[in-house]
């Protein structure tokens, strides 16, 4: 018997009694069922008792970007993998090859996949790149990775260590050596009070660890061209030119992270690409595939790739990591149908359009709660900081957002949150919708915070001082 015919409960009983779930304290699962999702069309889903949602998350993790229940993309995967489901990436493979070409049309400046199967994994091997890099030639200096607070960089031991959410790492310590952290970018919470050129003071910050930490012990910087999961940052005016100039006047490689903002979640195919940043490594995971295989790219430029060309003195200078999972078909071919869908409906465009359409709803909203710090974005990446005083913009509690997104799925909408990431600031709530998103279903989504906003301020728990972080 297929799982789908089994009745609900018997289901959610088997999901209780067997399955540990992702970022998830189960004792609260005592009290509650567990919810268990059943399926997906579009931008709505299912979960086992029957309830329907729009999908404001695309997929709880911001990865199904072209919607749900795509039968190309099924009927890609099953003809490839019934063809050859894998051979390991030390060969080729046709999907492997195709969509490499695919993709680097979209990426000018950038010249080489290397494929792995996760974000985490992906961002692996760029340091390990870095890493090999600075041994080949620079006698094993510039091997440091700088990284940014409040991003987010993956889940594995390196990937965590090159994190800037201290809640995340709490408990995971010690971490790698070699990752060393500068201050974010967020001019909502500006460390340099109200002032005109944040973006530059902001990217003033990163050369400061450069020269503390030594320009000739750091190889590269790793950023999310706006950061996901931290928060919904974007960067401010003049900080990418001025960030672009620090790592060229210090020889340190750009790795931009595009595993939430790649494959036109913010409006162009990649995030970067608004800034005119000029990467000299690109990962990709999530949206790469719409999520419908795990596939991740470790995407660089000509240059990087020739470090690792032998010459007649130095054959073991060739990057020497391999992954099982990377050489599964089923990824690529998925990609290859998700990048067709995306050119066909145009939906890089319709996440630009439809993203500014729902950021300017946001705005309305924002003038008529207080709660609202502040709205911000692009395309399809959306958040809401909240805050319990506009005047010293206090974040509320962490309370405050799951209250908030728990209300939002009982009137059917799934949104997102910073999700006990920080100690202080888990109060953005985060829009990440199917780059599908129409404008009724836009409508919807900012009717139903509408709804949840002012039934919060009719209720006597706002008031409360627990609900304020302290
Ligand atoms: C910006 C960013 N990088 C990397 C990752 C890690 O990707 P994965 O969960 O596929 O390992 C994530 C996951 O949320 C992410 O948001």
């Amino acid at each position: 018997m297929g799982i789908m015919a089994l009745p609900a409960s018997e289901i959610i009983e088997k999901d209780r009694n067997h399955v540990w779930h992702h970022l998830s304290q189960h004792s609260v699962l005592k009290h509650q069922d567990p919810l268990v999702m059943v399926k997906g069309v579009g931008s709505r889903v299912w979960d086992a008792k029957g309830n329907s949602y729009l999908d404001a998350s695309s997929g709880g993790v911001w990865c199904v970007n072209v919607g749900y229940g795509r039968t190309e993309i099924a009927d890609a995967i099953r003809d490839q993998v019934l063809k050859l489901n894998f051979f390991a990436s030390t060969a080729g493979t046709a999907p492997a090859a195709e969509f490499a070409e695919k993709l680097l049309e979209k990426m000018p400046g950038m010249s080489r996949v290397y494929y792995a199967s996760s974000g985490s994994e992906a961002n692996e091997k760029a340091f390990k790149i870095v890493r090999q890099i600075a041994q080949q030639k620079h006698g094993g200096k510039k091997h440091k990775i700088l990284y940014r607070d409040r991003d987010y960089h993956g889940t594995t031991i390196a990937a965590l260590s090159a994190t800037g959410q201290e809640e995340r790492r709490m408990h995971y310590g010690p971490f790698v050596p070699g990752f060393v952290e500068f201050p974010h970018c967020c001019e909502y919470r500006s460390q340099f009070g109200d002032v005109s050129n944040y973006g530059v003071l902001a990217a003033n910050e990163l050369e400061k660890v450069i020269l503390r930490e030594g320009p000739d012990t750091v190889g590269a910087v790793v950023f999310e061209s706006i950061t996901a999961g931290g928060g919904v940052i974007t960067p401010p005016e003049g900080y990418w030119p001025a960030v672009m100039e620090i790592c060229k006047k210090y020889n340190v490689l750009i790795h931009m992270d595009e595993v939430v903002c790649g494959m036109g979640r913010t409006g162009k195919w990649f995030g970067y690409q608004h800034y005119g940043i000029k990467p000299d490594i690109v990962t990709l995971a999530k949206g790469i595939a719409s999520s419908y295989a795990p596939i991740s790219c470790v995407v660089t430029t000509e240059a990087l790739f020739d470090e690792f060309i032998a010459d007649s003195s130095d054959r073991a200078a060739y990057f020497r990591d391999v992954s099982t999972y990377a050489g599964c078909t089923a990824g690529p071919a998925a990609a290859l149908a998700n990048l067709q869908i995306l050119e066909r409906e145009n939906l890089v465009n319709n996440s630009a359009q439809m993203g500014d359409y729902l950021l300017k709803q946001l705005v309305t909203l924002k003038d008529k709660y207080s709660v609202i710090g502040d709205v911000r974005g692009k395309g399809l990446l959306l958040g809401i900081e909240l805050i319990s005083d506009s005047k010293t913009k206090k974040p509320v509690a962490e309370e405050v957002a799951i209250k908030i997104a728990g209300m939002c799925m009982k009137k059917g909408l799934i949104i997102g949150r910073t999700n006990r990431s920080f100690t202080h600031f888990n109060n953005t709530l985060c829009l990440c919708p199917v780059l599908t998103l129409t404008q009724k279903e836009a409508d919807f989504i900012v009717a139903t915070l509408d709804a949840v906003f002012r039934e919060l301020l009719e209720s006597v728990d706002l008031l409360s001082s627990t609900l304020v972080e302290s």
